[in-house]
């Protein structure tokens, strides 16, 4: 079971503190969400995060949830920036340049993820499968961080577990909180993206702990 902690909803004037006090509790993946205004209604971070990140958090893992339709300039600029996970979405790019784009993923060093929507049909996953190293089953409609969990996920991660079997990580991203990760891990989830969750208390460290013991 992995907590991935979610950058977006942080204050941003404050990252390197609100990071270090996750990983002084054993955090070691980051999810950072990329937007560029056009896949989803919102705008985020680029790649000099990502150099800043691997360069202060070396051994903490940058898993780049890409959020963008324009993977011909900006996927190179992740990779090169020092993205660790990289997790596309079917339906931003055509198939086959989803395919180029996994296959240079993995020739590159870099662990890709297949991202799917909550209106994609969990079945487009299985083709992808031997090209990818975990599903992400997004549990919100992407764009913004605070959003509610939709009640369908569950059903939705249950037949994403029965295409991939017991062995890939599943993800989950969106409304995750202390009642939320309960069910989607009921549901075979075991990697968890949290954003506003952990920032609700203003200590981080608690609320990873608080999420831990539903979990373990
Ligand atoms: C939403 C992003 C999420 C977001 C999660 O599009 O993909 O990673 O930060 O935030 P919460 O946990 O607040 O839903
Ligand atoms: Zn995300």
């Amino acid at each position: 079971m992995i907590i991935a902690p979610s950058i977006l909803n942080a204050d941003n004037l404050n990252l390197k503190e609100n990071i270090k006090n996750a990983v002084a509790v054993g955090i070691d993946r980051f999810h950072i969400d990329i937007m560029d205004g056009h896949f989803v209604p919102n705008l985020s971070f680029g790649p000099q995060l990502i150099s800043d990140f691997k360069r202060e958090f070396p051994m903490t893992d940058a898993e780049i949830h890409f959020m963008s339709n324009n993977p011909d300039d900006l996927i190179p600029a992740f990779v090169e920036a020092g993205a660790d996970i990289m997790e596309l979405h079917y339906g931003a790019m055509s198939e086959s340049k989803l395919n180029y784009w996994l296959d240079y993923l993995a020739s590159n060093g870099v662990d890709a993820v297949l991202a799917i929507k909550p209106d994609i049909p969990a079945d487009v996953v299985e083709k992808f499968l031997p090209k990818i190293k975990q599903v992400l089953v997004m549990t919100v409609n992407p764009g913004f961080g605070g959003q509610s969990f939709i009640a369908d996920s569950a059903e939705k991660i249950k037949q994403v577990r029965e295409i991939v079997g017991p062995n890939m990580a599943i993800e989950v991203d969106g409304g995750i909180n202390d009642r939320t990760i309960k069910i989607a891990k009921d549901a075979g989830a075991d990697v968890f993206v949290v954003g506003s969750y952990l920032y609700e208390n203003g200590n981080i460290a608690n609320q990873v702990l608080k999420l831990e013991k539903i979990i373990k």
